[in-house]
């Protein structure tokens, strides 16, 4: 009789446990169902703020850094498209020149450029753009401009140049240009800073460590001064990039994952102020393969599967790169 009692005791408490470990399983699983649902609906179905918000075909002004090509360039287009005057900022002055020119028939919008390069991180540059930008209305910054590693190089072997250079352009840069337009943003209570961030800053990335932390870095000063900037009226994102086909990227075919400049660019100026595929405030994942590729990384898995598939796929393209420069380096001796 004590047996059957203790069994039916034993069965009752094992089934209690069981309800609970169960109706725990199906909070977590509704909850990141409902969390996926969520991105889906940012991706496909809200708009953002609208950008003409920000002073459009009322005298104001973007600056866009790294203008004359791929990401960059496409923000000048489609800005000026919504009748935003530009400033374009890259080291080539003849192709922000052509692109200032083109920007002004099609658009009829006015423009002003300036040829710098973000390595030198010279005072006088940044003293040169604080006078030009002091007198018109910048209401919108794209923090565009991003260097990144040749090859995926362990981190003792990486030159110190391009250790330093990264960190002028990806990091110093955002945070000078930041410096220079923000006061007048605060005194009008208006403006829009996107940071273009990258899914390195989200999964630590081997190889690629000085640029995997300086987009880490990006991600969380812009959070930082989100929160600081969002009570002033100024609105920062930080912009979540898988893969976009440019010259950086190496990568010349769209694919499902991998966007042209101009779709994914529409996606960024379609979804200011919403989160997508992004977890963490002040940050979108706009595109919406990228979102989802996010969220599966925030949500399946350990952060350390994802590092450990970076490293793997980093192993290989270094293989491949180390591979090519053998190559090369045959074929100009044999010359
Ligand atoms: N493409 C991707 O798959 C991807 C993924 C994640 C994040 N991102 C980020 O997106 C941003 C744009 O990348 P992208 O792929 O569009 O690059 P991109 O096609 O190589 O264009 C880079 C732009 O920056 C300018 N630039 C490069 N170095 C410069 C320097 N030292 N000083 C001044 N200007 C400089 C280039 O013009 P000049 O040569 O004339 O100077 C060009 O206009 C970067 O921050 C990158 O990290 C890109």
């Amino acid at each position: 009789m004590d047996k059957i009692a203790q069994f039916v005791q034993k069965s009752n408490c094992n089934a209690t446990t069981v309800a609970v470990f169960g109706a725990i399983g199906a909070a977590v699983v509704a909850f990141k169902a409902l969390s996926f649902f969520k991105v889906l609906v940012d991706v496909f179905f809200r708009s953002g703020i609208n950008v003409k918000k920000y002073g459009a075909g009322r005298g104001g002004w973007a600056v866009i850094t790294g203008a004359s090509d791929g990401i960059g360039k496409e923000f000048a287009f489609q800005l000026a498209s919504k009748k935003l005057n530009i400033v374009l900022i890259s080291r080539t002055e003849s192709k922000l020149k052509t692109i200032a020119e083109e920007l002004e028939q099609k658009y009829n919008v006015e423009t002003k450029v300036y040829a710098m390069d973000f390595t030198k991180g010279a005072d006088q540059d940044y003293q040169a753009l604080q006078h030009l930008l002091a007198p018109i209305e910048v209401t919108v910054l794209v923090n565009n401009v991003g260097t990144n590693h040749e090859i995926p190089t362990p981190f003792e072997q990486e030159t110190d140049k391009i250790i330093k250079d990264i960190v002028e352009v990806n990091i110093n840069a955002a945070m000078r240009m930041t410096k220079i337009v923000v006061p007048q943003m605060v005194a009008r209570k208006n403006g829009l800073i996107i940071n273009l961030g990258s899914f390195a800053g989200l999964v630590p990335t081997p190889f690629l460590s000085v640029y995997s932390g300086s987009k880490a870095f990006l991600s969380s000063w812009s959070q930082a001064i989100g929160a600081e900037l969002a009570p002033k009226g100024v609105q920062v994102q930080n912009v979540n990039t898988y893969f976009v086909v440019s010259a950086m990227s190496k990568i010349r075919r769209a694919t499902m994952l991998i966007p042209m400049p101009k779709p994914y660019v529409r996606s960024v100026l379609g979804q200011i102020g919403i989160a997508g595929g992004a977890s963490t405030p002040y940050t979108s994942t706009p595109f919406y393969s990228h979102a989802i590729v996010n969220w599966l990384i925030d949500n399946v898995l350990t952060r350390g599967f994802w590092v450990k598939q970076n490293y793997n796929i980093q192993t290989d393209i270094r293989k491949r790169a180390l591979r090519k420069r053998e190559r090369e380096a045959a074929a100009a001796k044999s010359q």
